[in-house]
Formats: C-alpha cells, sequence, structure tokens
C-alpha cells in the first residue's frame, strides 16, 4: 500500500477570495488521480470559514489557520510541508510570498529528489502602458514565450517601481535564489461569478459599476481605447488545475523561473467598452437613467473610483489597473492544452451579474 506521507501535498493560499475560492472549487472537482489524491491545505484566517470548508468539503480539505500575511513563520512552516503551493491572496505582498519559497526550500532539503514548485498569482496591470498620462498610449502586446516578459518588467519597474510587479519579480527571483521552481499567472480582467464559498465577484468591473452607481452615469477615463483582455474565473481556475497536475506530475513540462511567467487570457475589450456594459447593465436593471458614458481626466477618475470602490488609490494604480493598455498573448497555457470554454456572450452577460452584486453588496451595507 503507497504510504500516505509519500503523497504529494498542495497548499492554496487565498481560498476565501474569488481567484482562490474557485481554484479551490475546481481542484476538488477535478477528475485527475494524481489532485484527487493530493490533500489540500488552505493556509487562511477566520476560524469561522475555515469552519465552512469543513462543513462542506468535509477531509478534503485541511484548513491551517494563521493570523494574516505578516505571520511569516507559521506560512514557511506550513510551505515546508507541501510539494505545490498555489497562492492568490493578495498579488503585492513579498514578504508572505517569500517566506513560502523559503518553506519550499526546506521542503527540497528534506525530501532530497523533490521539485516543488510555487504558482503565484499576478496580473497584466504589470506590463500595462501609462496610456493616459504617457507618450505611448498604444502600448505592447506580449507572448508569454516569444517575449522576455521578465526583462520588460524589470526594466519598467526600474523607471516606476509598481507593488504589484515589484512582488513578481521578487518571487522569480527568489526562486533562482533558493533553487525553487516559480512559475506566475498574470490575469487579466477577471469577470464571472466565482464558485468559492466566499467572495465570488472581481474587483475591476464592480469598480466601474460603483463608480457609475455613485457619480450617476458610466465613466471611463480618457479616451477609452486602450485595450486589455478578460477571462472568465472559472476558465482561468481550470488553468490552474492544469498547472497543479503538471506541478504534481513533476513539472518538466512547465516553464519556470524568468521564463515562468505566463498569461491567461481569453478576449479583448476596451476599457470604453467596460463603460458602455456598465452603462447598458444598469439601465437595463433601472438604476441609470442614461446610457452616455462620462469621459474623466485620471486625476478625476483616481478620485472616483477611489471614493466609490477602491479606498486608497493613487494615479499609477488606477492607470495600470483601470486604464492602460495590455495585450497578452497565452501561448503557454494553449500549449498545455488550457482550452477556455467561455465566450463573448458570457462577457458581455457579466456586466448584469455585476451590477446586481455591487446593488447586493449595497443593499447588505445597508446603503
Ligand atoms: N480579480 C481580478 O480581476 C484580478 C486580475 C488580475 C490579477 N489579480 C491578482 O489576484 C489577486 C487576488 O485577487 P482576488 O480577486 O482573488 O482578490 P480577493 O477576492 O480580494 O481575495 C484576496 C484573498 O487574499 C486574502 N488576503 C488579503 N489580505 C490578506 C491578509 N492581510 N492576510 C491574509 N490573507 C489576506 C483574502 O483573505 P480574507 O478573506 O481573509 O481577507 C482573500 O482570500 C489580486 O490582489 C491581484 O494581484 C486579480
Amino acid at each position: 500500500m503507497a504510504d500516505p506521507s509519500n503523497q504529494p501535498r498542495i497548499l492554496l493560499t487565498g481560498a476565501s477570495g474569488f481567484i482562490g475560492g474557485s481554484v479551490l472549487t475546481q481542484l476538488l472537482n477535478s477528475t485527475s488521480p494524481s489532485i484527487q489524491s493530493a490533500p489540500i491545505t488552505c493556509l487562511m484566517r477566520g476560524a469561522d470559514r475555515a469552519a465552512k470548508l469543513i462543513a462542506t468539503y468535509g477531509d478534503r480539505v485541511i484548513p491551517v489557520l494563521y493570523s494574516d500575511l505578516d505571520d511569516l513563520e507559521t506560512t514557511t512552516a506550513v510551505a515546508a510541508q507541501h510539494d505545490v503551493v498555489i497562492s492568490t491572496t493578495v498579488g503585492y505582498h513579498t514578504p508572505s510570498t517569500r517566506a513560502i519559497q523559503e518553506g519550499l526550500a526546506q521542503r527540497k532539503r528534506t525530501h532530497p529528489g523533490s521539485e516543488p514548485w510555487f504558482i503565484h498569482t499576478s496580473g497584466t496591470s504589470n506590463v500595462g502602458s501609462r496610456s493616459v498620462s504617457s507618450a505611448s498610449p498604444e502600448g505592447g502586446t506580449f507572448d508569454d514565450v516569444a517575449d522576455d516578459v521578465y526583462g520588460f518588467e524589470v526594466a519598467q519597474n526600474t523607471k516606476e517601481p509598481y507593488a504589484q510587479r515589484t512582488t513578481e519579480l521578487a518571487v522569480v527571483d527568489a526562486g533562482l535564489e533558493l533553487d525553487v521552481r516559480t512559475l506566475v499567472v498574470m490575469a487579466p480582467t477577471i469577470y464571472g461569478v466565482g464558485s468559492g464559498l466566499f467572495r465570488k465577484h472581481s474587483i475591476q468591473i464592480p469598480a466601474f459599476v460603483a463608480t457609475a452607481l455613485d457619480h450617476g452615469r458610466a465613466v471611463v477615463i480618457s479616451d477609452g481605447r486602450a485595450e486589455w483582455d478578460h477571462v472568465h474565473v472559472q476558465d482561468l481556475a481550470a488553468l490552474y488545475e492544469i498547472l497543479a497536475l503538471k506541478a504534481l506530475d513533476a513539472g518538466d513540462a512547465l516553464p519556470w523561473g524568468k521564463k515562468g511567467i505566463i498569461f491567461a487570457s481569453v478576449g479583448r475589450h476596451s476599457w470604453g467598452e467596460i463603460a458602455q456594459g456598465v452603462a447598458r447593465a444598469c439601465h437595463d436593471l433601472g438604476v441609470l437613467p442614461d446610457l452616455p458614458v462620462d469621459n474623466l481626466s485620471l486625476a478625476d477618475g483616481t478620485r472616483l473610483f477611489a471614493k466609490s470602490y477602491l479606498g486608497e488609490a493613487d494615479e499609477l494604480l488606477v492607470e495600470l489597473g483601470l486604464a492602460s493598455s495590455g495585450r497578452t498573448i497565452p501561448t503557454v497555457a494553449r500549449g498545455l492544452g488550457w482550452k477556455p470554454l467561455r465566450g463573448k456572450e458570457d462577457w458581455e452577460r457579466g456586466f448584469r451579474d455585476d451590477v446586481e452584486a455591487v446593488l447586493e453588496e449595497r443593499r447588505e451595507k445597508g446603503h
């Protein structure tokens, strides 16, 4: 009989979040024997939520509580007991990523011959151009095989540090330093309803919805022509399943280090199309009288998005995350057999879901 202590183990962080909750559901529903036999630990905060995971999923999921991302000691100790770590917490907390990698380096020392993997979640705002405030509104189109994404990000970050990019580069660099394989998933705009138990909606389109509701009209920064890509959260989760599977199966198929920065895009949109989609959905649901969209300056847009949804936000964050140009081609994911199932119709239907979600959230908060 196989020794259960030799079974590969998966650690997921961020299971209470939008991406992480959907990744957990995807892994639990996987038909792959390697994933079905791997215990899944969820490093999380909130005893109530840990209890809900156990009540829902039974012993397939092992929640481990920590105080927060700064609880580095627990993070390292837990990571050291796992073979594949998937991190879906906030993409801009470098110490916690380092703590995971220190743990995986320990794992490698205590399990000679093993090759642990760190799958880190980041975002395409890292390659976004400052389409509003710079002289190059067009931005680039990046292919994760053909282009030196790491080199581009290093150059950008030298000119203008950006927190999510700083963490991503630190992950790659620490992986090389500690001899731990890293793969970064750079997600574009994620839409759709998540399949996790807790947070089910994304940040970006709801930010447009909340701002439209408060402002009385949908808004976009500048002319809204800059383009990004999008992916349905469940298609993204399916990609994580493939990555986890390949990592468990020794990881030979996966790129890592400086080449291990991969994209996950399916469709393409302009920011103006998002604003129009939000205007139409709000109008259809009777919460906005008008369809036209207001074009805002970066300063005004930052102020409104911050007030309605983002809380603290600066112009760099808002321009890169809600107005930049950042087109990506997911050659690696396609080569691994990733076949996204949701297309244009799902994207267009998503606006209504996000308006309903923001309205519901506001009702719950008594707004
Ligand atoms: N959503 C998108 O459209 C998108 C697109 C591209 C990239 N990304 C990247 O993915 C990351 C996650 O996105 P998401 O939409 O899944 O976010 P989310 O729904 O807000 O989930 C964030 C997760 O991180 C955990 N977390 C946050 N602060 C923490 C802390 N101080 N200590 C411990 N845990 C903490 C949350 O746990 P609690 O429930 O305990 O707070 C939650 O599980 C983003 O930060 C970004 O870098 C997102």
